[in-house]
């Protein structure tokens, strides 16, 4: 039957054309025969409601942490509607008003950087930067040779080839290859599974030094960007020491290699600051992001750069010898005028609201009930920032043996009966997918970290009993 509500639907049609149609990202396709998939349909501040009827607290910020200020904000839905009755699209080649507008925003919010280009994921935003390293050691006297990408053990950068190259998740990369040359992996720096076996105070914070060792291996005159997370999520949630940066930024300055921070996870007040960097003393060369930009009301992503690196492909197009030197790279959703328009809205809430500073104060609160929790024998580790919290969970904490993938699938039903949905490491690493996370949207109240909290603690209680 038509009507004239494109959207109109029959529950049970629709619950069986998702197992019908619909692949779902990541997940194993053997589920849909044995459960129904949970089917949203609608969502106010942090609850969801499926096509059942059934409500949901939300601690993941949609799953993969991006809404940051909640849902149903009329008023994003409202800014996007009226841009896009004007103007909804025009190619990066040129300007619109959002996104001219919503550059210097971020600009705003990064002072010591120069130049915003806009895409549509983190995965995208992250393969400018590689290109533009990679360009650079073509075009540019002093880069010559420099191509060459490190990244680290455990971070995730997406899933494009350059973005699962520099990935430091086995899981995730098996069976994709052969990945591109040139990118070089080195330790992770997580102090609870240490990869030198040693001891925060001890450790001369090798995690970092060895960076140099491999840099030096690989010959340094090589090397063009190093990329990392400022608090790895999707790899467990894994803050580095404070003197982490500063070493990772010495060797990066005395070798000439760009600094490529991914806020794609942590900008946004995730982590109680507007971006994870800020936790550290450090000036990345490049920073990407992208989720929480808009809210994941629409979707988009950016590379920011410094002034020097934008400089480095400024050419003469009447030189022959190098006219081609410009960025030669388009993305043609990078033109939509929906994504910025929705992205100034979602920051002036961030920004009225004060949600970074809710972040701050409610992720200090889930982090300290979080770790009222460690009495349990199956809680290895609790570790965090702002609303970014992790708990790692083990059958042995002298030992710290890793729970089964049945218990923790065990484990996440448990508080998902609770109507709690939390995330966790999911097909990120071999035996070590043990983690669940909290990443809830910047408005929760410390009311609602208590009903998650209980809720957390009476699945652990049932899972492990
Ligand atoms: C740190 C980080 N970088 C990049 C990406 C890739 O972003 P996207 O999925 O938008 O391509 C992700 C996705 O989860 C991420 O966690």
């Amino acid at each position: 039957m038509k009507t004239d509500n494109v959207l109109e639907y029959d529950t049970e049609e629709i619950v069986a054309a998702d197992k019908n149609c619909l692949w779902h990202h990541l997940k194993p396709h053997k589920l849909f025969e044995m459960q129904e998939q949970m089917v949203i349909v609608e969502g106010k501040g942090l609850m969801v409601t499926d096509i059942r009827g059934n409500e949901y607290l939300d601690v993941t910020s949609g799953g993969v942490w991006s809404v940051m200020v909640g849902y149903g904000r009329d008023s994003i839905a409202e800014a996007v509607c009226a841009q896009m009755k004007k103007m909804p699209y025009f190619a990066g080649a040129y300007g619109t008003i959002p996104a001219i507008k919503f550059a210097q925003k971020l600009l705003e919010k990064l002072p010591r950087h120069d130049k915003v280009y806009f895409s549509n994921s983190g995965s995208e935003a992250n393969e400018k930067a590689f290109k533009l390293v990679r360009q650079a050691s073509r075009i540019s006297p002093e880069r010559k040779g420099k191509y060459k990408i490190m990244y680290r053990d455990r971070d995730y950068h997406g899933c494009t080839f350059g973005a699962m190259s520099s990935t430091g998740q086995a899981q995730r990369k098996e069976d994709y290859g052969p990945f591109l040359d040139g990118f070089v992996e080195f330790p992770h720096c997580c102090c609870y599974r240490c990869p030198y076996d040693k001891t925060y105070g001890e450790c001369n914070i090798e995690c970092a030094r060895k960076v140099e060792d491999i840099m030096l291996e690989e010959g340094p005159e090589t090397i063009g960007g190093l990329i990392v997370e400022p608090i790895t999520a999707g790899g467990g949630i894994l803050k580095p020491v404070p003197e982490y940066f500063p070493i990772l930024q010495e060797i990066c300055k005395k070798y000439d290699v760009w600094l490529i921070i991914d806020e794609v996870v942590c900008g946004f007040g995730r982590t109680g600051k507007f971006w994870g960097h800020e936790h550290f003393d450090v000036d990345p060369d490049i920073i990407t992001m992208a989720k929480g930009l808009a809210s994941s009301y629409e979707a988009l992503s950016a590379t920011v750069v410094k002034q020097k690196i934008y400089d480095l492909f400024l050419c003469d197009p009447s030189d022959p010898e190098t006219r081609l030197n410009y960025f030669r790279d388009i993305s043609t959703y990078g033109g939509c005028t929906a994504p910025m328009t929705a992205a100034l809205e979602s920051t002036r809430i961030i920004e009225d609201e004060d949600l970074v500073e809710n972040s701050r104060v409610v992720g200090e609160y889930l982090l300290e009930k979080l770790k009222g929790l460690e009495h349990f024998d199956s809680v290895g580790d609790v570790r965090g920032q702002g609303l970014f919290a992790g708990i790692e969970f083990v059958t042995d904490k002298v030992t710290k043996e890793p729970v089964t993938e049945a218990q923790m699938a065990a484990l996440m039903a448990n508080l998902l009966a609770q109507g709690v949905i939390a995330g966790r490491t999911n097909s990120s690493f071999h035996g070590l997918n043990n983690v669940m996370n909290f990443a809830p949207c910047l408005i929760i109240t410390k009311e609602q970290v208590d009903t998650v909290v209980s809720a957390v603690s009476a699945a652990i209680e049932k899972t492990f009993k």
